[in-house]
């Protein structure tokens, strides 16, 4: 059994998303389809699922062509797709979203809950999925979710299973868990196409990598003949430096000073209990910590988008506690934030609209009543360029950039002034390797410029790469601190709670 695509080309306006690529699949096999971001991928596997229609070529399973454009056919075929943003009913229970769109139907057409039930213990047992049939979708964590969808593919007989950049939602220990799954299907004889740009995911996973850029499948290797340096270079299409290069900090004047902070989260909980730090002009300070920590929240406290219970923050020695995101956003912060499509962009909008955000309504692009475009314009052609944010033009609405370029547009809006203090958070969450390189050497400049850098980060990796000093979050309050030189394993400890190592200063509060 295999599933083929031949010559596929699609050209979108403007964007040729697919040029003349090929992909082979067989069952009980992994192909790792690896690229940056914008590189085709999840194009390729639209038209594969019959979302898209090519422009020319063909899809084949076990050499018969399938009538493209059409999931119904694909779903026939046997080819399953488990999406990047998940497509499941928020207040439907599991059984319920896996039967939707395939209801068995009992006589006279009522649905048959009992036996969708039965199926989904079925095949959660069968894989080793650990999935409640009953549980409400919405209450579920994302891991959950994520099976949730893997099962609605197998209750529909699927030979083939896509997976579209699967782990960028996940956990490192949830990862773990799914690529357990994932080698369970294999073992089933499923052939399955593994979308990710993260090297080491498909070195570990994969029986073979197909590497894709600019619409192209530029190698296909097998993970014992490559290391990461050579999968970032066949990506990139240049050598990358995937070690962040820094001088030793010279830190100046306290910057940032945060002091027996307390904030509470949406449900009241205190979040931040208690939390001081001082970032310095000149360091950059990490925020290591597992996600829900409270990072969350004393980020927000500090950019004034939530309001803090007690405790202070002073900014260059001025008490920030109290003003709101646009007094603090205009005393020189920049800020990344942490959901760049919630918060960072407003994805309707151009690039140049988001490029003037915050400052539309300043010199020189509002005078008086009048907006002046031209400027706004020439900013935005600016940092494009600059930054090297890859888009058709500056009219191109941010929606359809990609995650990496995304960021960019933020991080190029952001730094695209004197900037007294930095923070970020996980500013390179799910994006490609050449812009996690751009994103984290223009961090570094910042620093060298003087300026004090606040990095929140669940990535251990991340954080340990770019940081002066570390302070690590558990449960609202300060767990640990450590200088960039510590070792991974005593950070990793101390974001699990373990008592063990240095107290950090302050956190104990009058
Ligand atoms: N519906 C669309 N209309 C226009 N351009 C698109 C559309 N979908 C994707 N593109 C463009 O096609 C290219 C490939 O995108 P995509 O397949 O999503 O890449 P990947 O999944 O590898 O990140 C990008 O330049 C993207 O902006
Ligand atoms: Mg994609």
């Amino acid at each position: 059994m295999t599933l083929e695509l031949r010559h596929i080309t699609k050209q979108f306006p403007g964007v040729l998303a697919n040029d003349d690529v090929n992909l082979t699949v067989a069952e009980g096999e992994i192909v790792a389809l690896l690229g940056e971001n914008g590189a085709g991928k999840t194009t390729l596997m639209n038209i594969l699922y019959g979302l898209y229609t090519p422009t020319s070529g063909e899809v084949l399973v076990d050499g018969e062509p399938l009538t493209l454009g059409s999931p119904a056919e694909a779903i026939d075929a046997g080819i399953g797709m488990v999406h990047q943003h998940f497509m499941l009913v928020p207040v439907f229970t599991v059984s319920e979203n896996v039967i939707l769109g395939d209801e068995p139907t009992r006589e006279a057409g009522w649905l048959d809950m009992k036996r969708a039930r039965k199926r989904v213990k079925e095949i959660s047992s069968q894989y080793n999925l650990d999935v409640d049939p009953n549980a409400m979708t919405e209450d579920l964590p994302v891991g959950i979710q994520q099976r949730v969808e893997i099962i609605k593919v197998l209750e529909r007989q699927a030979r083939f299973v896509i997976f579209d950049e699967p782990t960028s939602v996940l956990t490192p220990m949830e990862v773990e868990g799914f690529f357990d799954i994932v080698r369970g299907l294999k073992a089933d004889g499923k052939g399955i196409v593994f979308i990710s740009h993260k090297l080491g995911e498909a070195l570990e996973l994969a029986d073979r990598i197909v590497i894709m850029r600019r619409g192209k499948t530029v190698a296909e290797v097998l993970p014992s003949e490559v290391d990461e340096e050579k999968l970032a270079e066949l990506m990139v299409g240049r050598p990358v430096e995937l070690t962040v290069k820094k001088e030793e900090a010279q830190p100046g004047e306290v910057v940032l000073s945060v002091s027996n902070l307390i904030a509470l989260d949406d449900r009241n909980q205190r979040a931040v209990n208690g939390v001081s730090l001082d970032v310095r002009a000149g360091e950059i300070v990490g925020i290591a910590g597992v996600q829900g920590n409270g990072q969350t929240e004393l980020v927000e406290a500090i950019t004034g988008l939530r309001q803090s219970l007690g405790g202070s923050i002073t900014l260059a020695g001025k008490d920030i506690t109290t003003d709101s995101p646009r007094a603090i956003h205009k005393q020189d912060v920049a800020h990344v934030p942490e959901d760049r499509q919630k918060s960072g962009l407003v994805l309707p909008f151009t690039v140049t609209e988001n490029i003037v955000l915050d400052s539309y309504y300043e010199n020189p692009i509002s005078r008086g009543v009048q907006m002046h475009w031209d400027e706004a314009e020439e900013r935005a052609e600016r940092l494009v360029e600059e930054y090297d944010v890859r888009t058709p033009s500056t009219d191109t609405l941010v929606a359809n950039l990609s995650g990496g370029n995304q960021q960019k547009v933020i991080v190029a809006r952001e730094f695209d002034r004197d900037v007294t203090l930095v923070i970020a958070s996980q500013p390179t969450r799910g994006i490609d390797v050449g812009s996690i390189e751009y994103i984290h050497s223009r961090i570094v400049e910042e620093r060298d410029s003087g300026s004090a850098v606040l990095i929140v980060s669940s990535e251990l990796d991340e954080i340990m790469a770019l940081s002066d000093r570390i302070v690590v979050m558990y449960e609202g309050e300060v767990a640990g601190e450590f200088d960039g030189s510590a070792s991974t394993t005593d950070v990793g400890l101390a974001m699990l709670g373990s008592s063990d190592t240095e107290a950090a200063a302050g956190t104990g509060g009058p």
